[in-house]
């Protein structure tokens, strides 16, 4: 071969390859999932709810939840900023964090717990022999939701999964716990380019609904982590959720009818 064939040739492969920048930019919108092991991939008999998502909509759906993290741990490890690099304008990011939020940073600090209050409180710590400035719960989920909003990106701001609600016995659900509310209160100061979804609130729902029985056999490990059959339920009722406020920023990419999915709208 000569050579200016062989350059061609490998001026035709690098095109191949190189997507001119405008096409990047028209690609389908995406969607992103930050959160823990409830919405992260399956690991042993557990699986997270971010799993089953993909099948309701009709978009890409890029599950970067993972276990044991926190809305502080999420944020230190860099994981908020790889999905804040990651986002095009009108990507849709779902944040639901809350399960392994709480705890003290007093006694033994695990790297996750955030400090108390909802705004811009600070705690001082050492983490793994690392000082480190705690924020609050509120705050990292603003901080991570100004960054998206800012690249052009929507977030939905979802109310963390309850513990199996009827484990004492009884059916027992309330406000879901504080990190609920600030989920929704996030969303609400983020403004126009944020929204929230009760995905709590619609899961117990749906627990409730389908009995103790039904529900215990959905928590095959202990309270908080579902069977895959559980993480399918939880995912429909987030899309019940989203569905019954309209479908939000996902309006028109979800599959199914709002009257489809099981349990009611809130
Ligand atoms: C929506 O429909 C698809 C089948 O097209 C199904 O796999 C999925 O579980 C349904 N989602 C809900 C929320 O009912």
């Amino acid at each position: 071969m000569l050579y200016s064939q062989v350059v061609s040739v490998l001026v035709m492969a690098a095109s191949a390859f190189a997507a001119p920048s405008s096409d990047i930019s028209k690609r389908a919108q995406t969607v992103y999932l930050a959160g823990d092991s409830t919405m992260a991939r399956a690991s042993g008999s557990q699986t997270g709810w971010g799993v089953y998502l993909p099948y309701s909509l009709s978009l890409t759906v890029v599950n970067k939840a993972i276990g044991g993290r926190s809305s502080r741990s999420f944020t230190r490890e860099g994981r908020f900023d790889e999905i804040i690099n990651a986002v095009q304008p009108n990507d849709i990011v779902v944040i639901e964090f809350g399960h392994n939020d709480g705890g003290s940073l007093s006694s033994s600090d695990n790297g996750r717990s955030v400090c108390g209050g909802t705004g811009s409180e600070t705690c001082t710590t050492t983490y793994n022999g690392v000082t480190e400035i705690v924020h609050t719960f509120p705050w990292y989920l603003t901080e991570a939701g100004k960054a998206i909003i800012a690249k052009g990106a929507k977030v939905i701001m979802s109310s963390q999964t309850p513990n199996n609600p009827w484990e004492t016995g009884s059916f027992l659900y309330g406000d879901g716990g504080r990190f609920v509310g600030y989920a929704r209160d996030v969303a609400k100061a983020l403004g126009s380019n944020a929204m929230y979804v009760d995905h709590g609130g619609y899961t117990a729902n749906y627990f409730k609904g389908i009995g103790k029985a039904a529900t215990d056999a959905l928590f095959p490990q202990d309270h908080t982590h579902t069977s895959p059959a559980g993480a399918d339920a939880v995912a429909k009722a987030f899309v019940k959720g989203l569905q019954c406020g309209g479908g939000g920023f996902l309006k028109g990419f979800v599959k199914n009818a709002t009257e489809s999915i099981p349990g009611t709208c809130l």
